[in-house]
């Protein structure tokens, strides 16, 4: 792959380029976390559009599998932990409006293995507990708590990343270069 930098002509390997593109961690001034605003601004004004997404998703039949959504270029900052918790409350809501009993749910948080899931791994919520009450219940009283599992997979979304029919939903923003 070749890129110009100031009339410059650079050859830069894909996997030397993974390594450029990933955003800055920690929570120093200059990182993701501090920098991400106009991101966070911008994604919360599609909300509409990724509501009207999530409608058109069948939702799976049976629920012996967690409903399994994937942010790939999550990066590790709170963008991406309000994005999945909007998709999961969101599906969850449709299983109750249609009367079906939800299944638990999965996030998988995905990014180039540069990225700080050090940082994202620590700023999680912890799980929400399902004991003794119907999901809806769960969700209702899950300020502050999250209600689904969660694990990190590092890897470029130009290659394989899961297994075949292994995701539900696929969310991914402001990460294609
Ligand atoms: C501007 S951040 C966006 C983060 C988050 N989606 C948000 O909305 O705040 C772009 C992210 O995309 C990731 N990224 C860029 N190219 C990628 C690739 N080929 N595979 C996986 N992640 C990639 C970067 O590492 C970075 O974390």
């Amino acid at each position: 792959m070749a890129t110009t930098l100031q009339g410059e002509s650079l050859a830069v390997a894909p996997v030397k380029l993974e390594g450029l593109l990933s955003m800055k961690g920690g929570n120093g001034e200059a990182s993701y976390v501090k920098n991400s605003q106009a991101q966070a601004r911008h994604a919360r004004s599609i909300l509409h559009l990724l509501e009207a997404t999530l409608d058109a998703v069948p939702l799976p039949e049976g629920d012996e599998h967690a409903f399994t959504v994937a942010d790939l270029g999550c990066s590790c900052g709170n963008n991406t932990l309000f994005m999945v918790d909007v998709i999961v409350r969101h599906i969850a809501k449709r299983y109750e409006l249609s009367g079906r009993e939800a299944p638990e749910f999965q996030a998988f948080f995905s990014d180039l293995p540069s990225n700080d899931f050090n940082l994202l791994f620590q700023l999680l919520p912890p799980l929400t507990s399902f004991e003794g009450g119907s999901l809806g219940q769960c969700l209702a009283a899950a300020g502050g708590s999250r209600p689904y599992y969660a694990a990190g997979v590092p890897g470029s979304f130009y290659r394989h990343l899961f297994p075949e029919r292994s995701v539900d939903f696929f969310y991914s923003a402001f990460s294609l270069h």
